[in-house]
Formats: structure tokens, sequence, C-alpha cells
């Protein structure tokens, strides 16, 4: 049986990478899905590819006119929304010392703001319409610890998880599970730019970065995009009815708490 039959999901930044993965397999798992990115070429072309369960929407989640109009259009299309992926992130890295105000506002307007205002949106869509709901925040294992290099990154992560403490808390008397994934290191065109901030602060050939990370996981590889979707859909199924509040590492074993 399809477990996420007549469901319809919600993925910010889907039109590449982890988020796109996402809506390929919940519509295998028989959802409808929204493709909602600032980049709306991409979106599109994504939903094309897809075919008739997946919808374009553009959606900037740093400004909040963009996420009521994202939200509106889907109740509209749809009918509601049933399942929220929090995907849409920045990443930056540099030194303590390096650090620019304007680097670290964007990033945490779309990492941190973005996440909050995204998911505020859809409960309130979701109160309204008296269904509950399933919510996915992209938290990650830079936010279970700080790093060297990855100060905004990280704190923008850890947020992440701290919202989905209180977000979960607050919701689940509403029929709404928050609950959150950190992965570990992913491949795909985010960790080429991770690459190249290493490649630029640890003076590494490009690529370099990607094979140490990779080596030292202890499943043995970087992750894929793949290794995170049963978490994806197990969140957002009727077997996770139970789950409130929680940041499940999906990382080959890379952080234990
Ligand atoms: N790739 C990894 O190694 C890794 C590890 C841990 C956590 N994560 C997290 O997983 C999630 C997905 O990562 P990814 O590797 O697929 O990232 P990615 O950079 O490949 O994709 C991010 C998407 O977000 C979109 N986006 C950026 N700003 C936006 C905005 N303001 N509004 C709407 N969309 C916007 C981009 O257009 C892009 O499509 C992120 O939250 C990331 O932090 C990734």
């Amino acid at each position: 049986m399809k477990r996420l039959a007549g469901k319809t999901a919600l993925i910010t930044g889907s039109a590449r990478g982890i988020g796109l993965k996402f809506a390929e397999a919940y519509i295998r798992e028989g959802a409808k899905v929204v493709i909602a990115d600032i980049d709306i070429n991409r979106a599109e072309n994504a939903a094309s590819d897809i075919g008739d369960a997946a919808i374009a929407v553009q959606m900037d989640v740093t400004d909040q006119a963009s996420i009521d109009a994202a939200v509106t259009s889907v109740e509209e299309r749809l009918g509601g929304i049933d399942i929220l992926i929090n995907n849409a992130a920045l990443f930056t890295a540099a030194p303590i010392v390096e650090i620019e105000r304007a680097d670290y506002d964007k990033v945490f307007a779309v990492n941190v703001t973005g996440t909050l205002f995204t998911l505020q949106a859809v409960a309130k869509s979701m109160i309204a319409r008296g269904k509950g709901g399933k919510i996915i925040n992209m938290a990650s294992q830079a936010g279970r610890r700080g790093e060297a290099l990855v100060a905004v990154y990280c704190a923008t992560k850890a947020a992440v998880i701290s919202l989905t403490q209180s977000a979960g808390l607050d919701l689940i008397k509403h029929g709404i599970n928050v609950n959150a994934i950190a992965p570990g290191v992913v491949d795909g065109e985010h960790w080429d730019g991770v690459d190249a901030f290493f490649a630029k602060y640890e003076n590494k050939a490009p690529g370099q970065k990607k094979k140490e990370v990779g080596e030292a996981v202890p499943f043995g590889r970087m992750g894929t995009a793949e290794d995170l979707t049963g978490m994806a859909i197990f969140l957002a199924s009727p077997e996770a009815d139970y789950i409130v509040a929680q940041t499940y590492n999906v990382d080959g074993g890379n952080w234990m708490s």
C-alpha cells in the first residue's frame, strides 16, 4: 500500500538536491507534491519532468508575502497541505574573524527565519482545515556541534533543532507533528559548494574535502539524497503519529545523540 496516498506535500527548496529526491519519493508513495523554490525555472522543469503529481510554485522563504501567496495558491489549487518539508537552506563558511554581518543575515533569513515563518503559515492553514498534518524540518549534523569554519551555518541548524522542539510541543495539540531530519554529509550541488569553501580556507585541492569527509563516515561513504528518503516518508506517514519534536540523525553513523 502507498503510504502517502491522498496527501499533498509542500517541499521548500525542492527544485534540486535533497528536496527534489524527497518530491520524487513522496510521489512514488502516492502523494501530490508542490515544488516550492525561489528558482522558479528550475522548479518548473523539475515538476514537468516528474509529471502530473507535481506542481511548481515560486516561493522565497525570506519574504512573508511570498510564503503567504504560495500557501494560498496551494490551498486553492490542491485543497490544502498535509505535509510540509522545510528544506530550503543556504550554506556559508568563514573563520570567525572573517564572518560578515550581511552574509550572517542572509543565511539566518533563509535557514531560521524562513523555516519558522513557513512553518507558521502552513501550521495556520493546517489548523484552519482541522485535519492535522506533518511538518519536517531539515536540520543537520552541523546543528549538533559547532565547527571552526562553519559557525553561522552550524548556529542556524542548531536553531532549527530548537524550533523543531518548541513547535513540536506547541502544535501537537492540533494533531500536527513537527520533527526534523539531521543528515550528515550528502553528495550533490550543495556539497560542491561546501568543498569549494574548504578548498579556499584549508588550502585543499578541489574534491579533497569531499573525499575526506566521505572516508570519515562510519558507513564508509558520503550519503546520497536517496539515503534520506526512508526517514522523510516515515515521518510524513501515520506510522509517525506518536513522534513529537524529535530530530533524527540519518548520517551513516557520524553523530550519536
Ligand atoms: N547536502 C548536505 O550535505 C546536507 C547535510 C545536512 C543538511 N542538509 C540540509 O538539507 C537541505 C537540502 O540540502 P541540499 O543539499 O539539497 O541543498 P541545495 O543547496 O542543493 O538546495 C537548496 C534549494 O533551496 C533553494 N532555496 C535557496 N534559497 C531559497 C529561498 N530563499 N526560498 C526558497 N528556496 C530557496 C535553492 O534554490 C535550492 O533549490 C538543506 O536544509 C540543507 O541545509 C544538507
